[in-house]
């Protein structure tokens, strides 16, 4: 055969086998966007790894489910989050222009350098004596919370989720930014609608309530910042007023400027955290010699969140955009194509991890369920604190637990929710 017959039949090969893997990757999306697919989303995050490390997704951009790869990708400066200008770029009518997406499009994990640099140093971080006295808020509540399971576990079943998981979040985030306790089943409801635009393929009606729950998430906020500038505390919105006031000399910026980053640290502490919790305790319960041996072992607290971390983490998505044209495991990249860090897939990868399929208390942390590089989560010390205190409560406290039936989960894909976790003394 001629050389450009040749050539000309790998390229003929090449496309049919895009295309029949793009084929392939809307049917497992399809698959994963149930509560099926995600009761157990490894199986399809396995089919999705055997097209490549990188594979084209079906609605443009890529999808990465190696470790190395997705981890090269979150510490690389080349490529960026899908900040505002490139939002913009998308056009109007696309879900990136929708009303809680433009909103979003102001808080930090929609920032890159240089207004990210900026607004993360005035945003600070969890000091040790802040971190001391939140704990204290989660051992109090864990034990409220674990007495009331304790008293309906001796009547029968309850739901771990609905009665803990859901509860600790919002008393430990509430108490740090100095909420009204009256208001936290309100913020948790409007949360769990506002994060469908952050969700990875968002329906019209989806992206429709998390527009309405943003735009009173605004209302909400912006009266809490108006009032604690005239009422100032040692709460962190105070204090972030302070902070913006010696920075911004214009008081309505330096307003808007607070209100985005106490919008965005509810929406990021309360549902992955809540996941977490009940991720954990789903761990612990589906396997009687896994409870035996934290109660045992209670210094595997650690290891065990950890690995819950890795094993199946709150989030299992997330994006950049491409700063220039590039290759990423060998697959050519255009500048501002979107790749999609698929993390969950990742933490499975058998080329970083052995036999991952095996929750494995002896393994070295080694996840990315916290993110990488510049945006790599502020509130993992309060999340990792919350989720310890709870087991060492649990294990300590309670007899074993058992699981009633298998839980139902959110049908989506980025961000895990499991909707109730029932369980009964063994
Ligand atoms: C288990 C619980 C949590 C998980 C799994 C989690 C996960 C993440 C991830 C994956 C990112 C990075 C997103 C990206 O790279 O684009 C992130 C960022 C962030 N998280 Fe968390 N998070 C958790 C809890 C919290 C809590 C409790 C808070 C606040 C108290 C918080 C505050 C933030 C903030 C402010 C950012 C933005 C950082 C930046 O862009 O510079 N998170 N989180």
């Amino acid at each position: 055969m001629a050389a450009d017959a040749q050539e000309g039949a790998v390229i003929v090969v090449v496309a049919a086998n895009a295309s029949h893997d793009r084929r392939s990757a809307v049917t497992l999306f399809s698959r994963l966007r149930t509560a099926k697919g995600q009761a157990d989303p490894f199986p399809i995050y396995t089919a999705l790894r055997s097209m490549g490390g990188v594979s084209p997704a079906p609605w443009g951009g890529s999808l990465v489910t190696s470790f190395d790869l997705c981890d090269q990708v979150l510490r690389s400066r080349h490529w960026l989050e899908p900040d505002k200008r490139w939002r913009d770029q998308q056009g109007p009518g696309t879900r990136w222009n929708a009303p809680s997406s433009r909103e979003m499009s102001n808080t930090l994990p929609a920032l890159n350098p240089p207004d990210h640099t900026r607004i993360r140093r005035a945003a600070g971080t969890f000091g040790r004596p802040a971190l001391q006295r939140i704990g204290r808020t989660i051992s109090r509540t864990t034990d409220q919370l674990l007495s009331g399971l304790a008293e309906q576990l001796h009547a029968g079943e309850a739901d771990f989720a609905a009665l803990v998981s859901e509860e600790l979040p919002v008393a430990a985030i509430g108490d740090w930014l100095a909420l009204p306790t009256a208001d936290r089943s309100r913020l948790r409801r409007l949360t769990h609608d506002q994060v469908f635009t952050q969700e990875l393929l968002p329906s019209a009606s989806q992206l429709a309530r998390s527009d309405a729950a943003t735009a009173e998430l605004r209302a909400y906020f912006m009266d809490l910042v108006r009032h604690r500038r005239t009422h100032p505390g040692e709460d962190p919105v105070s204090g972030w007023i302070r902070t913006w006031d010696a920075i911004e000399p214009d008081r309505d910026k330096a307003d808007e400027a607070v209100y985005f980053l106490a919008l965005f640290v509810l929406l990021a502490a309360l549902e992955t955290t809540s996941s977490l919790l009940s991720i954990m305790t789903l761990r612990l319960v589906e396997h009687p010699e896994r409870w035996d041996t934290v109660a045992t072992r209670p210094d595997l607290v650690p290891a065990f969140v950890e690995e819950t971390l890795r094993y199946d983490p709150p989030t299992h998505v997330i994006s950049r955009i491409a700063a220039k044209d590039c290759v990423l495991g060998g697959i050519e990249i255009r500048k501002d194509d979107m790749a999609h860090l698929m993390v969950g897939a990742a933490h499975w990868d058998p080329a970083r991890h052995t036999d991952p399929e095996r929750f494995d208390l002896q393994r070295k942390p080694d996840h990315l369920a916290f993110s990488g590089g510049i945006h790599y989560c502020l509130g993992a010390p309060l999340a990792r604190l919350e989720a310890q205190t709870l087991l060492h409560q649990l294990v300590r406290r309670l007899p074993r637990l058992t699981l009633v039936r298998r839980p139902a989960w959110a049908p989506r894909v980025a961000f895990r929710r499991l909707l109730n976790l029932d369980v009964a003394l063994a």
